[in-house]
């Protein structure tokens, strides 16, 4: 793999072909918030939150750092104006979905997001796709997936395989960035029967 060397927030950092700019700046101690990325899960690009500025031949343009791959001689920005306002927007319209999740709280208030600025439409998961992601890639076990489309698109455990595999496992709690996945399964649980084994019916 040959080397690329790029500017991010005005510091020389060198990088491998293949990787893509957020991977660059974490080599390089530069932070950009996360929210759907994992560094065992194939790349996704679903929430947009690491949007940071690329300049290339002159052109400036917004890309999402953790899809966009590192390019020789590509000058980077983590931060500007239009940056922390697409960041505050997003921040703004997740918070309608999930206003107590604290890495989002945490994030409004490090880009000044008002989390009372859209209507609240509680349905507490943000669809970063962690969960089902994880399980699906690094699990191999696909016990939790996404039902329906659009707006009324949510999680649900699949109970058969929930009974077998998630009661030892558990390892996507903690990727969550709201309580949904916990509550989601809480409830998968509590329809079947009180006891896990019972999610099988
Ligand atoms: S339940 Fe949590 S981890 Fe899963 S998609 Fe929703 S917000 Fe992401
Ligand atoms: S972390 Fe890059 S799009 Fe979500």
């Amino acid at each position: 793999m040959s080397e690329i060397l790029l500017q991010i927030d005005g510091r020389d950092v060198e990088a491998k072909e293949g990787m893509t700019v957020l991977e660059a700046a974490q080599s390089a101690g530069i932070s950009i918030p996360t929210l759907c990325h994992h560094e065992k899960l194939e790349p996704y690009g679903g929430c947009r939150i690491c949007s940071v500025e690329v300049e290339v031949r002159g052109w400036t343009r917004l890309v999402v750092s953790c899809v966009y791959p590192v390019e020789q001689g590509l000058v980077v920005r983590t931060r500007s104006e239009k940056i922390d306002k697409t960041r505050k927007m997003i921040l703004e319209l997740l918070l309608a979905h999930a206003p107590d999740s604290v890495q989002l709280l945490e994030l409004a208030q490090a880009y000044g997001a008002d989390k009372d600025r859209f209507k609240k439409q509680a349905s507490f998961c943000i669809h970063c796709g962690l969960c089902v992601r994880y399980c699906a890639e690094v699990k191999k076990k696909n016990a939790v997936g996404f039902i329906d489309r659009g707006a009324r698109k949510e999680i649900s455990f699949i109970p058969k395989i929930a009974a077998k595999e998630c009661w030892d496992c558990k390892e996507c709690f903690p990727l969550c960035p709201t309580s949904a996945l916990q509550a989601t399964y809480v409830l998968t649980e509590a329809l079947t029967s009180s006891s896990p084994s019972s999610l099988q019916e």
